[in-house]
């Protein structure tokens, strides 16, 4: 059998392999280049990008969790002048593509970091529309899908780079939310943000993070992200960019069966600095196992 093909597109944009890195769990990759050749990576996913400069929420702001762990950063950034100097300079050295990630609390705001990356060296933009830890904006677009459809509709009118809309799990019908993005001319989307959890101290009584609240990651959240995948695979014909849990190439295969077109390792990475290297090869490994020549093969055939 002939080396397995890994290469996936989205939006006509091709990727070698379909292994990105999950928004905010791996910057822009400078902290990790001691443990991952950014080189093989299918894409980097950016940690989210807003118009100015944010603080983001008073600690504590993470904490374990069993199977996870909760955080509620609060999308704390430079901004996207700094990003851009900084970032998106350092990610130029390397052979794959860019994802940026893009947060603001305004319609408005969101527009100015599209408009900003519009002559900048970045394949493809990803609106974050689900984060939980942020009071005004974000999360707001991504419960409503009229909301939904509008902001989508808005940002495709004026990006130059794809699309990619980021839903939350915090919804009744994810099939709902992804159909609504479709329509607002999202070229794909990517699903799932963090579930919305609480940890309480109970020898203080108090809560453990600042914010009372925060977004659970890990391999707990798992199978309700493979679940989501599968729904919006169901309802719409864009890609899809699935994650939430991936903790070994066995879970992004899962994802991909499901209806997943690439897969992004998240909070794991913090566990296991070389998780999306281990999926590169245990994916190419599972391929060779199974005779399948191209992983585009694989999408969706879950039966
Ligand atoms: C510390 C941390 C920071 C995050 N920051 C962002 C962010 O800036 N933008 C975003 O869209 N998602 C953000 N996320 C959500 C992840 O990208 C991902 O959707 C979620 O954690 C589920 O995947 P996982 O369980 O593999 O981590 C963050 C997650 C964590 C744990």
């Amino acid at each position: 059998m002939p080396k397995p093909d890994l290469s996936v597109s989205i939006a006509g944009v091709t990727f070698k392999n379909p292994v990105t890195t999950a928004s905010g769990t791996f910057g822009s990759g400078m902290e990790y280049s001691e443990f991952v050749d950014l080189n093989r990576l299918g894409a980097v996913t950016t940690k989210g990008v807003a118009s100015s400069p944010w603080e983001g929420n008073p600690v504590p702001r993470v904490t374990e969790v069993y199977g996870g762990m909760l955080n509620a950063i609060g999308l704390q950034n430079p901004g996207v002048e700094v990003f851009v100097k900084r970032d998106l300079e350092y990610l130029k050295q390397f052979d794959t593509r860019v994802i940026v990630n893009v947060c603001g609390r305004t319609e408005e705001e969101y527009l100015a970091v599209v408009e900003r990356l519009s002559e900048e060296a970045v394949d493809l933009l990803e609106i974050n529309v689900s984060c939980p830890n942020v009071k005004e904006g974000a999360i707001a677009f991504g419960q409503d899908p009229d909301a939904l459809f509008r902001i989508t509709d808005k940002i495709r009118r004026i990006a130059t780079q794809p699309v990619i809309m980021k839903l939350t799990p915090n919804v009744t019908s994810i099939a709902e939310m992804a159909r609504a993005a479709e329509a607002g001319g999202a070229d794909a989307i990517s699903l799932i943000n963090t579930i919305t959890g609480m940890k309480i101290d109970i020898e203080r009584r108090t809560f453990v993070l600042a914010n009372k609240t925060g977004g659970m990651s890990g391999p707990a959240i798992k199978p309700v992200a493979v679940r989501m995948v599968w729904q919006a695979a169901q309802a719409v014909k864009i890609p899809i960019i699935g994650m939430g849990g991936i903790a070994s190439a066995e879970d992004a295969i899962e994802f991909i069966l499901a209806g997943a077109t690439m897969v992004a390792a998240g909070a794991m990475q913090f566990h296991n600095p070389c998780l999306t290297m281990e999926i590169i090869d245990g994916i190419e490994a599972y391929m060779v196992r199974h005779q399948i020549e191209h992983v585009t093969d694989l999408i969706g055939t879950v039966q």
